[in-house]
């Protein structure tokens, strides 16, 4: 079939929804829904069979959805209509949730029912929730939708509130006043509903000595108390901040913008606060110690037997300098464990997306400071390159993109869960790229992929990955089953009598490979191409990350993911 995505934006959950659709056989064309011309000249360019809108913030004209059939995907069970469906749901504690696929009619999300999948809601921010079980729902709707479109008998249950199923309501937007927190009366418990179901976005507005900011990040905090309301120590750039019966971390704000003033945007809460922040003390946890504890840290170690997991987990997915340079020396002293086999990666979530865009962003000298940025990760990247006598191995629970995919297959083993949608390229931040991908991607996937991957600059699903070769092995089920999964796979591969012969051949490979070429030559020849990048005043990259940061909508649909329009008359007899 010829499947048409209409969304706001080609976010995870469209990526997600393109690379099943496209892995089933479905031609597949996207259009971003950037004005009712520009959905309409984007259907007329496609011709599809079918329209499936996996994210949609604005309704499609009447003049598409009475000629077209048109899938709209609602993160909310059957019945449940509105703007702020997840905001609600986790608001209000709901324990289970689901996601509809229904079909546009003129009155908004009221169309006849072609799917509803249920969820268990995880206690996770909002974006946390939408990348992990409810874009797990909306594939599963998505596919049975477009399977019962495909048979032609299928006929859509109209939305009725007598039957017994239909428990949803439309509820009105989710605003600020529903969010704001009163720190003397709200639990912990009513804090982190509060803060998580406005994460990502908008964020909870509050006032820290007498300024405005959208709070983001909520993690509970197991020891530390202070006063309701006070901020009360920091740790990796976030601050905690004590409830009336408790304490949470906060690990990114955003500052009000003031009329007129300059774009704002999230960063590190210790960056955004200064001398504020300095002033508190900075508690630091171990990471084997934040494994055993219900606190906030980005990094965690713990040990099963032969195995050692290192878990990262950076806001947004996005590492600084900082948070490379804290995850080297976490690595390096893993790495110096008396393990054989070295596991890599966050328990849900993105693994990661490289750089972090917004620090650069903020840096008095954006230039100098993706150069750190960039170093700080080649070093990273360089010790898990040359790390001997122990398997290393990534396991990505969630997406991956940039650098922080190439981060990924710097290990021996790259394990991938089925849902996680991998980006292996830079080009649409105008960057070359590091992080050995010279290396590492074409002695993976072949040169000829290589080009291809980091050109296309289209998603990768997890099942194409392993047809390519880009990871090893592929795990399904939900987070929380890929990390059994992971565990039962590490215990074997470290119990296994191959692993000495492994280690052994790895070392071989690695001493052949740097007699060809070493490891410092890729790193130079990519950071030259890097510092034109950074330094050039001609390079798109700083605009494009200016855009990216600022969350400029973009003018038009980008040609690399419009799809093939459909050839006509002569055309389609050629070739
Ligand atoms: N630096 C800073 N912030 C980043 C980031 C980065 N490298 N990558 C993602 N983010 C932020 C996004 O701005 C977004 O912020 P929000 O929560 O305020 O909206 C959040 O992380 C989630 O990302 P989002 O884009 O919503 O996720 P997605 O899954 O829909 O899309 C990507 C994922 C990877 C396609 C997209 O985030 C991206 O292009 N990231 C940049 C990758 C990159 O070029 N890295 C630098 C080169 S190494």
């Amino acid at each position: 079939m010829r499947i048409l995505l209409i969304a706001s934006a080609f976010n995870s959950l469209t990526q997600r929804v393109h690379t099943e659709l496209r892995s089933r056989g479905h031609v597949v064309g996207v259009e971003l829904a950037l004005g009712e011309d520009v959905m309409r000249a984007g259907v007329a360019r496609f011709e599809p069979d079918l329209i499936v809108a996996p994210m949609l913030t604005r309704a499609i004209p009447e003049d598409i959805w009475s000629r077209h059939t048109v899938l709209i995907v609602h993160p909310g069970p059957k019945g449940d209509r509105g703007p702020s469906s997840l905001d609600w749901a986790i608001h209000e504690g709901a324990e289970e949730w689901g996601v509809t696929v229904l079909q546009a009619v003129a009155e908004m999300d009221a169309g006849p029912i072609w799917a509803s999948v249920a969820f268990t809601v995880e206690p996770c921010g909002k974006s946390e929730l939408y990348r992990n079980e409810v874009a797990a729902a909306a594939v599963e709707g998505v596919l049975l939708a477009v399977e019962r479109f495909g048979s032609g008998r299928y006929r859509p249950e109209p939305l009725d509130y007598d039957r017994e199923d239909v428990r949803g309501r439309l509820r009105p937007y989710h605003g600020q006043e529903h969010r704001r927190i009163d720190w003397q009366a709200d639990d912990t418990a009513t804090v982190l509903r509060k803060l998580r179901s406005a994460d990502s976005q908008p964020g909870v507005l509050d006032e820290i000595d007498g300024r405005e900011y959208f709070l983001h990040g909520a993690h509970p905090e197991d020891e530390l108390r202070g006063k309701a309301g006070e901020l009360i120590a920091r740790r990796e750039g976030a601050v905690c901040r004590a409830t009336r019966d408790g304490a949470v971390w906060l690990t990114q704000l955003r500052a009000r913008r003031t009329p007129g003033g300059p774009v704002t945007y999230k960063l590190p809460a210790t960056l955004v606060l200064g001398e504020l922040a300095e002033a508190l003390p900075e508690v630091s946890v171990k990471p084997f110690v934040a494994a055993g504890r219900q606190t906030w840290s980005e990094l965690r170690y713990r040990e099963e037997g032969e195995v050692g997991y290192l878990e990262f987990a950076f806001p947004s997915g996005a590492m600084s300098t900082e948070q490379c340079r804290r995850l080297t020396a976490a690595y390096r002293a893993a790495a110096d464990r008396p393990t054989s086999v070295l596991v890599l990666g966050p328990a849900r979530d993105f693994f990661s997306n490289g750089i972090h865009l917004n620090v650069i962003e903020a840096a008095e000298d954006p230039a100098q400071e993706s150069w750190e940025n960039i170093n700080a990760m080649d070093d990273l990247v360089e010790a898990i390159l040359t790390t001997t006598g122990k398997v290393t191995v990534s396991a990505l629970a969630g997406n991956a993109a940039a650098g922080g995919l190439m981060l990924a297959i710097a290990a021996d083993e790259v394990w991938c869960r089925s849902a996680a949608v991998l980006n292996p390229h830079y080009r649409l931040m105008g960057l070359y790229g590091s992080e050995y991908w010279t290396y590492t991607l074409p002695r993976r996937v072949g040169e000829e992929q290589a080009r291809r991957l980091t050109t296309e600059a289209l998603p990768v699903g997890a099942a194409e990955a392993l047809r390519l070769g880009l990871v090893d092995r592929v795990g399904g089920g939900s987070a929380a089953e890929f990390r059994e999964w992971t565990r039962r796979q590490a215990a074997e591969l470290a119990g296994s009598p191959e692993l000495a012969g492994k280690l052994l051949e790895k070392q071989r490979w690695r001493e052949a490979d740097e007699a060809v070429k070493p490891l410092a030559r890729y790193r130079e020849e990519e950071l030259a191409r890097m510092r034109r990048n950074f330094f050039e005043p001609e390079e798109p990259y700083h605009r494009l990350r200016q855009e990216f940061v600022h969350k400029v909508c973009p003018t038009a649909t980008p040609e690399h993911i419009r799809g093939e329009g459909k050839l006509v008359g002569s055309e389609a007899g050629r070739g």
